[in-house]
């Protein structure tokens, strides 16, 4: 028994995570767990050219190999209608390859075979005839004269342009911009980097012929919404589709698209009649799913002559890859990156986007981030910090002169966004009292003086999540809302269903904490289940950090209605006016004699066994919960780097992050949700990087040069917290698994730019490496 298992675990309790008893066991149940008698093993083939055109695939070979019952080309998938599939974004991505390959790891061929060795073994033998054609690794490459066509198999496409979209107010911005005193600039990329998760995608698809039943383990952050695209995808009726989402070891974005293995594995399942799995490699991982980022962006910020803010000037290309497969909100084509003014009231904004083709697997999933709200803040708080060192004003000083004040909300950007809540000075007092900032600053004056080279960074994020607002946020036409449904056994115990999905944050105890806070049944008592289609109700999934901004939600909600009816209950066993009873976390008692009491648990056995007349046994319902407006946490992060001038290395001396995600459900959860992803933060700005050689070779494939920051490597971190409620969310949560994903690099490069800075240097895009610092350093002629 955990030593919190006598708590109530009401919100605000930091009980132990429940699930925790099965994972520190090594009891998890992971899709590689799960063996289905019978079961055939599918191993797939992938392009090793990033641009090449088929002749032809022969696999006479292949399918006399030991143990291989069958080899699927395109040209067999397309005579069921299966060569290409929808993306999330609206566009098309070839699930086996018919006539060319667009990117290096695409998918070929497939194999099934007896064993996995069998199946992988046999990939050697397929013979594929390629004509190599010139690969296209940018936009800047995809918008040049005489560039390769990437998407010939579209009607109508002549070049590698996706798609131009706007925000904001061009003609307002423009004229502010010709009232300026000073126009800052920064141009910067945020480069393509991996969720990685420790877990990699897979699936076994059970398709059962006599019953028509399609049973699919898959490895998904979105198992309702997956099932609607295949049933819609596959012309299979959809109550015949069930998605089986097990345990899953990681999922930050990479698990919410649909892969091409996945339909392959059930197409072969439908067509051999035996259960197939299919599961990832590292490298298959890291070159053909998900990838995220990928974003070249410039930033204008036009100030007064008092460092006023007035106005902001944005434009992006995006690097999409082959296909544009974006998992984002339908209506957003460079997903929320329109909240790009962050936490600073800047009075207009306009911002340009454009995305392209180019010779690079498709995803841009929102890596532990809301929709692409990353890059944006990226882009913001490095332009803040670069503007307040050109304009020589203390970074922390323009950020709160600049600050959206706690007065203005609910507050209308420049961008169209209404912020729900926040108080930013506050959490930016919080964050530079812990710091001692004051005594720092003086520290690296000193030790400037002395030649050192020392700086500190400030990154004051706004995050926006929990999407949606249905009306606005949908997915392919799915609207962004999502459920629980709550059942109280007679005995008082109870089970809640969720449309989201756990990948390790925690959903079976902090769901069932908030079930304790709102009808009183013990957080112990309460099993939460989510990831099975047949059983759990229709919801969008888990990513953007919105399970518990919409589900949490949700769960509050169908708390209060089943109380309502125990209230009744109640009345009822105590012969009283319902009017008259007092709630209480866990009884109902009569007016002026607490005595008088019922708890939760005996309504609960009364709603099975001595009902009122007239009313309908069981204590059970569920709740669909649209929001009516995102949630925005917030934060200021703050870093101390030394660097050092002979080697260029960088050392994280300090880093401080101060967090506003409004009232915590579980405090214990939420800071290890931002230990995680400071350290994903702290990968990200210098350690990581999926790049690619003229040809379109992807760099990076494996964990030996995609490198994923350990315990050595992590800082220490010190956290602080302020809380400022939602409004508008039934409990006052805001979401906060993303915020230090991304408030966090911005943080770390503020602080190596601050370092530099003496010397001229104003930026070094991600990752920071040491060979970038050591060359900024000499471009300047420093050597020492
Ligand atoms: O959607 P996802 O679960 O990734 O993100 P989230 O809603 O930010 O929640 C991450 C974890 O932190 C969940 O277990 C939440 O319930 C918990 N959390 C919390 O305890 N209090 C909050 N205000 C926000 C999240």
């Amino acid at each position: 028994m955990s030593s919190t298992a006598h708590m109530h675990g009401g919100i605000g309790e930091s009980i132990k995570r429940k699930e925790d008893g099965r994972f520190l066991r090594g009891k998890g149940s992971y899709l590689d767990d799960h063996v289905l008698p019978n079961m055939l093993h599918m191993a797939i083939l992938r392009s090793p050219y990033a641009h090449a055109r088929i002749r032809s695939i022969d696999v006479k070979a292949a399918s006399a190999k030991p143990g291989v019952v069958a080899v699927v080309t395109g040209e067999l998938m397309a005579q069921h209608k299966l060569a290409w599939m929808p993306t999330l974004s609206g566009d098309t991505q070839a699930v086996l390859a018919t006539d060319k390959v667009r990117f290096q790891g695409q998918e070929v061929a497939a194999v099934l075979a007896e064993t996995k060795y069998q199946a992988e073994d046999a990939l050697a033998s397929i013979e594929v005839d390629y004509e190599v054609l010139p690969a296209v690794i940018s936009p800047d490459g995809a918008k040049a004269e005489g560039a390769s066509l990437i998407r010939d198999d579209k009607d109508g496409q002549k070049d590698n342009h996706i798609y131009h979209w706007e925000s904001g107010d061009k003609a307002t911005t423009q004229a502010a911009f010709a009232k300026a005193h000073k126009v800052v600039r920064l141009h910067t990329f945020y480069p393509r980097c991996h969720p990685a998760p420790l877990e990699t995608c897979g699936c076994i698809a059970d398709v059962n012929g006599a019953t028509g039943k399609a049973t699919i383990y898959m490895t998904s952050q979105a198992p309702h919404a997956i099932r609607t695209v295949f049933a819609l995808v596959t012309g299979l009726p959809e109550q015949n589709i069930r998605i089986i989402s097990p345990d899953l070891g990681g999922g930050f974005g990479n698990k919410v698209p649909v892969y091409p293995g996945y339909v392959v594995a059930t197409a072969a399942s439908l067509l051999l009649g035996r259960p197939v799995k299919w599961i990832e490699d590292r490298s298959e991982n890291l070159i053909s799913t998900g990838f995220a980022r990928d974003f070249h962006m410039t930033g204008d910020l036009a100030v007064d002559e008092h460092g006023k803010m007035l106005a902001l000037r944005v434009h992006l290309d995006s690097d999409n890859g082959a296909f544009f497969a974006d998992a984002q909100p339908s209506k957003f084509k460079a997903g929320l990156f329109h909240i790009v003014t962050g936490s600073y009231d800047i009075p207009t904004a306009h911002v340009t986007a454009d995305g392209y083709y180019t010779n690079k697997a498709p995803g841009g999933v929102a890596y532990r981030c809301s929709f692409r709200v990353t890059e944006a803040s990226y882009l913001i708080e490095r332009l803040v910090t670069n503007a307040a060192i050109e304009l020589g004003i203390d970074q922390a000083e323009f950020r709160k002169q600049n600050f959206i004040q706690p007065e203005q909300f609910p507050y209308h950007s420049a961008t169209g966004w209404v912020y729900d809540s926040g108080d930013y000075p506050k959490a930016m007092d919080v964050a530079l009292d812990q710091l001692g900032y004051a005594e720092l600053k003086k520290d690296v004056e000193a030790r400037r003086k002395k030649g050192e080279v020392t700086g500190i960074g400030i990154a004051s994020f706004t995050e926006v999540v929990g999407a949606g607002h249905g009306a606005e946020f949908d997915i392919l036409g799915l609207r962004m809302f999502d459920s629980a449904e709550l059942r109280v056994h007679p005995t008082g115990k109870a089970i809640l269903r969720m449309g989201t999905k756990s990948q390790g944050q925690g959903h079976e105890t902090t769901f069932a904490q908030i079930v304790a806070e709102e009808l009183g049944i013990p957080a112990q008592d309460v099993a939460v289940e989510e990831g099975d289609t047949d059983t759990a109700p229709y919801g969008l999934g888990t990513y953007a950090s919105r399970s518990t901004p919409v589900a949490g939600a949700a769960t509050a909600m169908v708390a209060r209605q089943l109380r309502e009816k125990a209230r009744k209950l109640a009345a009822h066993l105590l012969e009283a006016d319902e009017e008259d009873l007092v709630w209480e976390r866990g009884k109902f008692y009569v007016k002026g004699s607490p005595e008088r009491s019922k708890t939760i648990q005996e309504a609960a056995f009364a709603a099975y066994t001595n009902l009122p007349e007239g009313m309908q046994a069981g204590l059970e319902g569920v709740h669909y919960y649209d929001p009516p407006n995102m949630t925005y946490p917030f934060g200021t992060y703050a870093v101390v780097v030394d660097v050092d001038k002979g080697t260029g290395q960088v050392k994280v001396k300090r880093m401080v992050a101060v967090d506003d995600c409004g009232v915590r459900i579980n405090p214990m959860i939420v800071e290890g949700q931002i230990h995680g992803g400071l350290a994903e933060g702290y990968g990200i700005a210098f350690m990581q990087l999926i790049t690619f050689d003229e040809e379109g070779n992807c760099i990076g494939s494996n964990f030996m040069d995609y490198l994923i920051p350990g315990s050595w490597e992590t800082p220490k971190f010190e956290l602080g917290e302020t809380s400022t409620p939602s409004p508008h969310h039934p409990l006052g949560a805001k979401g906060v698994g993303e915020s230090p994903t991304v408030g966090s690099p911005a943080a770390y490069v503020n602080a190596v730019i601050d370092a530099l800075s003496p010397y001229g240097i104003t930026n070094i895009d991600m990752p920071v490496t040491s060979d970038k610092v050591w060359a900024a350093l000499r471009s300047k002629g420093v050597t020492e």
